[in-house]
């Protein structure tokens, strides 16, 4: 009964409502998506061997850290949702990257204010300070059952026996050639004779296998104090990056309250600040909820959606920042009462002018998975080193990649990153703080079932997300959400990108007509990995994205 009563001081809805979500879970089965058949089997031996969905939610980080290393790697961060079943509590890992000390405002501005190309993107100079190996010791010591050294250890053979290249591999090294020969350690790693591998060629990390076992046997130490940290110091300096010892023995991850509303007789729960996902998402729900949505024609509901994430992403550019750094009223900003002020201006005719264009790049890496144990207990985590291969640079002796989030900051207030966003100065560089993010590992519960999911896709995260629970009202198969075709706004640039099939040549025609500029993109969007669980059975179904290569099971 005290998993009932912790789990309703949360929300202040209807009291029926909120015990209908509330009511403890059985789920019969366990089940992992995730972006790698390799991680998904990994995670669910460590589920067979006595570990909870904790333990799984390492393993299949560490090992997503070995064998995806254009998408998350050790040198990176992340964000882990968590539930816990036998008290109900839900909250954010955030291991997100941290601004160097050293780090300032103009960091990536020549002598004439300019951003300068690629400094934010490639190189030492471009890496936050790593966050994920400290949340898995994290993960470790506050909720998992089993030693770090027994969920470490998949992820270390891989690392010792290597994986075998293949074409999205390819096709994303191909992508960061550059980058990559440029570091010394990261082309003897990642490519073959300093090109791009062959199909089959094993990816080896003997260094990277070191590195994990200081980590398995000294948790926080073993990476972030002592030699494996020297030895990162000393790569980043020797190449003009800005680290210090201080910057990594006084790295924190920090526990944080989820973003959660409700929409339609759903809770959801998503991530907090330094992730926009949650305010974001709060917003885009809060203005549509302002209208019978239901009711609307079909084209009429897609104008609306764009409409709205327009809104909630000019607020993102305006408002949002690290909130331990930014003062920010939260509780306003995610209100209904705020997102009727937003929605004052839409006509349900006509399309909104966001001012200015800027260009939009593609998200191609970034991970994520989703997971539930047969306790009922969930993580959704979505991890990332930001640019496929992240900053392409490997401090040597160490096979860390190391990320380039710090191009998630605004380098400059108004110029793009590398997705298009725009940002104030809640979102400038200084030391120590976290750059903005969008990924946003979400639960969504209601009185059916519970979902868990989340996707990479740079700035396209939060509407896909948005999408995926939107179609949660028309079906309960989580295959359905993640293989979706989707559309993006964003505020800046002011067009609507959409995959094809996401929108018929009728909903062109007429979206056109009311004044929205459309552009049809052909790479697809996202590697969406999801579950659900139909509380009135106990089953579970899972499923990985088509777009990419994962694998789901249910177990
Ligand atoms: O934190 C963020 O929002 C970005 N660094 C995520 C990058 C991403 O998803 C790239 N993906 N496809």
């Amino acid at each position: 009964m005290s998993a009932v009563f912790n789990c309703l001081k949360a929300p202040l809805w209807s009291l029926f409502f909120a015990l209908l979500i509330c009511l403890p879970v059985q789920a019969n089965q366990s089940a992992i998506a995730s972006a790698h058949p390799l991680a998904t089997s990994a995670g669910i031996k460590v589920l067979e061997q006595g570990g909870n969905a904790f333990d799984a939610a390492i393993t299949v980080s560490a090992v997503l850290g070995v064998v995806e290393p254009y998408s998350s790697a050790f040198g990176g961060g992340g964000f882990w949702l968590l539930h816990r079943e036998s008290d109900q509590k839900q909250v954010m890992i955030d291991g997100r990257e941290k601004a160097p000390l050293a780090a300032h405002k103009d960091m990536y501005l020549d002598a004439s204010g300019n951003v300068i190309a690629n400094a934010s993107i490639n190189g030492p100079l471009s890496a936050g300070i790593p966050g994920t190996p400290a949340a898995l010791v994290h993960l470790a010591e506050n909720y998992a059952l089993l030693p770090l050294q027994q969920t470490l250890a998949p992820a270390i053979v891989l690392a010792e026996q290597g994986f075998e290249v293949g074409e999205f591999y390819q096709k994303m090294a191909g992508w960061r050639l550059q980058a990559l020969r440029d570091s010394f350690s990261a082309s003897e790693i990642f490519l073959q004779d300093d090109d791009v591998p062959e199909t089959g060629y094993r990816v080896r990390q003997p260094d990277l296998a070191k590195t994990l076992r200081h980590l398995a046997e000294k948790g926080f130490d073993g990476f972030y104090r002592g030699e494996v940290a020297e030895r990162l110091l000393k790569g980043v300096r020797d190449n003009g990056g800005i680290w210090t010892e201080k910057d990594l023995s006084g790295y924190q991850v920090i526990e944080r309250p989820p973003v959660v509303f409700n929409y339609n007789n759903k809770k959801i729960i998503s991530a907090a600040l330094p992730s926009s996902g949650g305010v974001v998402m709060a917003q885009i729900f809060n203005i549509l909820s302002a209208y019978d949505f239901k009711n609307l024609s079909q084209v009429k509901q897609k104008h609306l959606v764009i409409e709205a994430m327009r809104r909630a992403y000019q607020q993102r550019a305006k408002y949002l920042g690290d909130s331990d750094f930014v003062t920010l009223n939260l509780e306003k900003l995610t209100s209904k009462f705020h997102a009727g002020r937003l929605a004052e201006d839409i006509d349900l005719n006509r399309a909104s002018l966001s001012k200015g264009l800027v260009s939009a790049a593609e998200g191609r890496d970034t991970t994520h998975f989703s997971i539930i144990d047969n306790e009922g207990n969930r993580v959704a985590a979505t991890l990332s080193i930001n640019y496929p291969f992240g900053s392409g640079f490997v401090p040597e002796g160490t096979g860390v990649l190391l990320n380039d989030e710090m191009d998630d900051f605004s380098a400059s207030p108004g110029v793009p990153n590398v997705y298009g966003l725009v940002g104030s100065q809640a979102n400038a560089i200084e030391p120590g703080k976290r750059m903005l993010s969008s990924m946003s590992p979400t639960f969504v519960e209601s009185d059916k079932g519970i979902a868990i999911l989340g996707t990479p896709g740079g700035s396209r995260i939060i509407t896909m997300v948005t999408q995926a629970i939107l179609a949660m009202e028309d079906s309960l198969d989580p295959k359905q959400w993640v293989d979706l075709p989707r559309f993006h706004h964003q505020y800046l640039p002011d067009q609507v990108e959409y995959e094809s099939g996401a929108l018929t040549a009728e909903e062109i025609k007429q979206l056109t007509a009311m004044g929205h500029q459309l552009q049809q993109v052909d790479n697809p969007f996202g590697n969406m990995q999801a579950i659900y669980l139909d509380k009135k059975t106990g089953k579970v179904s899972a499923a990985s994205d088509s777009r990419g290569i994962g694998a789901a099971q249910v177990k």
